[in-house]
């Protein structure tokens, strides 16, 4: 089986998802952000503060291009998608959810984060155009767009669950 990667904005719930649906589904579950710092020995706030973005953008890539090949869930950082090469190592080594929250959702839980640099240095309208120039290229990197507004956790695990089990059987 492929890897199931979720994408989307800081904030969209792609952590909180993916390690609920990594019990849903019984697949081992993986944090990009965390494996990075792990990696690296350093937060997310040092490496860009250290090397700057366009480094942490290198590690991203080369992230997916050497990640273990195993049937997996991969909660992607909210840049990854802005990169071609990145689009196309997702799409063609698994199946891409995009998790399509509202802004407003969104900055309710990001606006306090003090481990997330560009929260760090945006402004809320910064913020938002940011939201509305990425989302055309987090459709263009999923398969499947899940629409999270009113939505409980377990109602998403359950829907991405059953789209992955119904392409899986196909
Ligand atoms: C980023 C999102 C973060 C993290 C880094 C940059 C972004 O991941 O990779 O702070 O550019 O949107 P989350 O989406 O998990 O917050």
């Amino acid at each position: 089986m492929r890897k199931i990667y979720l994408v989307g904005f800081m904030g969209c719930g792609k952590s909180a998802i993916g390690r609920r649906l990594s019990y849903f589904l019984r697949l081992p579950y993986y944090d990009m952000d965390h494996e990075i710092v792990r990696q690296q020995g350093m937060s997310i706030p040092e490496i860009f503060e250290e090397y700057g973005e366009a480094h942490f953008r290198a590690l991203e890539t080369e992230f997916l291009l050497n990640f273990r090949d195993e049937a997996c869930i991969i909660a992607t950082g909210g840049g990854v998608a802005m990169n071609e090469d990145n689009r196309k190592i997702m799409r063609r080594s698994g199946l891409v959810f995009f998790l399509d929250a509202t802004f407003e959702d969104i900055y309710v839980r990001i606006k306090n984060d003090k481990n997330r640099p560009i929260v760090q240095r945006s402004t809320k309208q910064e913020l938002e155009q940011l939201y509305q120039a990425r989302r055309k290229f987090y459709r263009a990197t999923g398969h499947i767009r899940v629409l999270t507004e009113g939505r409980t956790l377990r109602q998403i695990v359950e829907y991405i669950g059953f789209q992955v089990n119904r392409l899986k059987t196909e």
